[in-house]
């Protein structure tokens, strides 16, 4: 048995570390019609790649639901690059946009709408910072560590939990976390959180489009590195039904006049706007998430809008630090864990801010 490992350890490590001959692998992700990612490689030399030289790309879009049949090349727009944790420098991740063959944004190509936003109101420099909530899943869609038949003990002893018997595969999570360093997204942090099997990681702060961009690759990095360890990510905001913590994708934003003194006014004037249009944020702010938005387990109910300082249970929070100092920012809490950080940070943008003209 041990034989076999060190075995099969010493021929992986082996090939991982042959010479490239001047070439890099370039992964190239992008998102699906379900909000998926997806990603293949390609060949390239060894240069610095910027997303301005690298090239585009194509995939047959029939097979991720994102053409027809007919006419299914669907082309990737490299728009952000990152140093690659799986396979170490000098090979790259890419991120890239969606676009149809007569040129258009392709139908689930959420970036190209948001980028436009952030740069006609870029003067405000807006900040976001992104809490995202999810659930480790065994291979029988089990959270992982949950009985087979039947229920861990309620709630209380896993939010921040240290020890066997209260969190689970730690091992996903450090790597996670560590990977997104190297690979130079934003992360801030990262603990377990109030439902067991469930995990939090926070991206931010990150100015404008960069949002999107960075939590979109690290989403793809836990798929990617949860997948080594055999272990599924949910990203449903009510995994389990009942006395189960939901997850969401808790939203900070704040802009150059909120972070100064006197910041409270714009804080509140960009709240009252969001009131107005409540319904139209919770069509863009994830699938089913009216079975976590209930009013209860730490949220607001998903018919109403409340705000307040440090009330967990409103749909917008200020915590209680900014109502002190008067200045800073505010916690969107109503996005649900598998919203899209494009639509989340684009409808924020065009409420306070207008729409784009054409
Ligand atoms: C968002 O704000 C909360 C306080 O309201 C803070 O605890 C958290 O770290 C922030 N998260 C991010 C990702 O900026
Ligand atoms: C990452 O965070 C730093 C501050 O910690 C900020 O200066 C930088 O602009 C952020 N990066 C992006 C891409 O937003």
């Amino acid at each position: 048995m041990y034989r076999q490992l060190i075995l099969f350890l010493y021929q992986l490590a082996k090939y991982m570390s042959l010479d490239q001959k001047g070439n890099i692998m370039a992964e190239y992700i992008w998102i699906d019609a379900h909000g998926a990612t997806r990603s293949k490689s390609r060949t390239l030399k060894d240069q610095k790649w910027t997303p301005e030289t690298l090239p585009t790309w194509n995939f047959d879009g029939s097979s991720t639901g994102q053409a027809p049949g007919e006419n299914s090349d669907v082309y990737l727009k490299p728009v952000a690059v990152f140093a690659d944790p799986i396979r170490l420098a000098p090979n790259i991740l890419v991120l890239a946009e969606c676009w149809d063959h007569d040129g258009t944004p392709n139908k689930f190509n959420y970036r190209h709408e948001c980028a436009k936003l952030m740069e006609a109101h870029a003067v405000h420099e807006p900040w976001f910072g992104l809490e995202q909530e999810f659930t480790l899943l065994d291979l029988s869609d089990r959270p992982y560590g949950w009985p087979v038949n039947g229920f861990p003990a309620p709630q209380g002893e896993y939010y921040c939990g240290v020890g066997t018997g209260k969190v689970v595969q730690r091992d996903i999570i450090e790597a996670h976390y560590k990977a997104c360093m190297y690979a130079g997204i934003n992360i801030s942090g990262t603990n377990a959180e109030v439902m067991p099997a469930q995990w939090e990681f926070q991206v931010g702060p990150c100015e404008g489009i960069a949002m999107g961009d960075h939590l979109w690759v690290a989403r793809f990095l836990l798929y990617r590195i949860s997948e080594e360890f055999g272990a599924k990510v949910s990203l449903h905001p009510k995994p389990i039904p009942g006395d189960w913590n939901g997850a969401g994708l808790h939203s900070n934003f704040s802009t150059k006049e909120m972070r100064v003194e006197g910041g409270m006014k714009h804080i509140e004037s960009a709240i009252k706007k969001l009131e107005g249009r409540h319904q139209e944020h919770i069509a863009v702010y994830g699938e089913d998430n009216e079975k976590r938005l209930t009013g209860r387990h730490e949220t607001g109910a998903i018919d109403t809008f409340t705000w307040g300082v440090a009330n967990r249970g409103a749909s917008i929070r200020i915590p209680r630090e900014v109502g002190v100092k008067g200045y800073g920012y505010f916690e969107d809490r109503r996005p649900a864990s598998n919203a899209d950080p494009y639509r989340i940070t684009g409808i924020i943008m065009e409420t306070v801010f207008g729409s784009v003209e054409e």
